[in-house]
């Protein structure tokens, strides 16, 4: 892989594994039927897919709908091996992927000496009914590299991640209230919809991003019943310098926890996070996606003081210490250690974002934008037409851009060849889609 040539990683480790290559001699079960062309294969699985899987997928973002739009099954949904940043679908179709597995992969997929380290914990035993080292080993680690942190727990998800913090700045503090802005995965606690009764929310105030007087009316109207402030620290752009600034001295003025949530921040803006991008220092903050690299695994961090209140209620998970997330964790520490992933991150996806606005600009394509800062970047268009016919010609040539939410720069394209691919297959597809407007 091009960024192991350019850093020298892994040059005296043994050998990896072989990788699981993906043949259709391998497993019948994805050999297309007699006539089945490639188009019919990813439609079989996605067939199948949809009948035992609510939605075809436990991921909502995985979606047929929302990768290519409602009622779009233009592009592959399943895919057989990921390598770098480059995909197999089931259907043998090769993509150049910008979506990065949801921001949870910066490193690349199937990282040798990741893919090692929990393969040795595997071996090790994953689990048993004491707890593991790594535990203590991560958890001592992320103390190190992360500003506001002195403890840590461990969960499996971003959405248990947030959830155990909240509860923990609701012990802290005795108080109910929260203030938050942003994406804080599935659970009731903060979201509305369908099988959520109101009262599960009625201690929640959602407040626009990067508003200050919205945030020093929902913290004034709060009084003394606010338990937490949590942002989302970046939302599509940076916020402005004093909105963070703000919330701490709110926060501190009212004795209240001031919480981010640094799922996609963190280990990509900086290895710490926005709080580290932009010395800004919360009480709490939760953790997880490039942190293990694609592995399941979440850490709320914090000050001592207040983290010791997890100890007083309830937030376990049978698996929170299991071994693979946390050799993960381990080997992706090491390489942020040895190598300025953050910087690379950022260099890259500039050069990512840029060549996409250049294409959008010299197609004369009107109503799209591409947005977002350089290690997370959106393309956005006004018409869901045109988008879902440039995701589609972008897939037919061999790129996967993500619909309505980020692309993720990660190290695996760090290499010419492939940015010149991400440049020239957004170009043709914007090109396209122009001339079927023109007919
Ligand atoms: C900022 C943020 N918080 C929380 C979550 C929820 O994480 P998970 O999907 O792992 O539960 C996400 C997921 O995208 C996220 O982006």
């Amino acid at each position: 892989m091009p960024f192991k040539r350019l850093f020298g990683r892994g040059d005296d480790a043994p050998p990896p594994p072989p990788p699981d290559e993906f043949t259709d001699e391998d497993d019948a079960s994805l050999a297309p039927e007699a006539g089945l062309d490639a188009d019919g294969l990813d439609r079989e699985w996605r067939d199948r897919a949809v009948a035992v899987i609510p939605g075809g997928t436990s991921t909502g973002s995985k979606r047929a709908a929302a990768l290519y739009g409602p009622g779009n099954d233009a592009g592959p949904t399943h895919f057989a091996s990921a390598q770098g940043c480059r995909v197999v679908t089931v259907s043998g179709r090769q993509l150049l992927d910008c979506t990065m597995a949801l921001g949870s992969v910066a490193v690349g997929y199937s990282d040798d000496a990741i893919n090692r380290a929990v393969l040795t914990a595997v071996a090790s035993g994953n689990v048993c009914g004491l707890a593991t080292l790594a535990e203590v080993e991560v958890a001592e680690r992320l103390c190190d590299m992360i500003p506001c942190a002195e403890q840590v727990r461990f969960l499996k998800s971003g959405g248990e991640g947030v959830a155990a913090a909240v509860r923990i700045a609701r012990v802290a503090t005795g108080r109910p209230t929260v203030i938050g802005c942003g994406y804080f995965g599935w659970q009731d606690w903060w979201n509305e919809g369908a099988g959520i009764p109101d009262g599960a929310h009625a201690d929640f105030v959602p407040i626009p991003f990067d508003d200050v007087p919205a945030l020093e009316r929902a913290v004034a109207a709060a009084g003394a019943t606010l338990a937490a402030v949590l942002l989302e620290p970046v939302i599509h752009r940076l916020p402005s310098p004093e909105w963070c600034v703000v919330a701490r001295n709110l926060c501190d003025a009212v004795g209240a926890v001031l919480v981010f949530d640094e799922l996609k921040t963190g280990f990509r803006l900086a290895p710490g996070g926005y709080q580290e991008f932009a010395q800004v220092e919360p009480d709490l903050a939760i953790f997880g996606k490039a942190m293990a690299n694609g592995f399941p695994i979440a850490a709320v961090v914090g000050r001592a003081a207040i983290m010791e209140a997890a100890a007083e209620t309830w937030i376990s998970t049978t698996l929170a210490g299991e071994g693979v997330g946390l050799a993960a964790t381990a080997a992706v520490l090491d390489i942020y250690a040895e190598v300025d992933v953050c910087g690379t991150l950022a260099r890259v996806g500039r050069q990512m974002r840029e060549s996409v606005a250049a294409a959008v600009t010299a197609s004369g394509l009107p109503g799209v934008q591409v947005t977002g800062i350089d290690p997370m970047w959106t393309i956005e268009f006004d018409d869901e037409g045109r988008q879902q016919r440039f995701l589609e010609r972008a897939v037919a040539a061999g790129v996967l851009f993500k619909r309505g939410a980020y692309n993720y720069a990660s190290l695996a394209h760090d290499d010419d060849e492939t940015l010149l691919e991400i440049e020239r297959v957004a170009s043709t597809a914007l090109v396209e889609v122009v001339e079927d407007d023109a007919t």
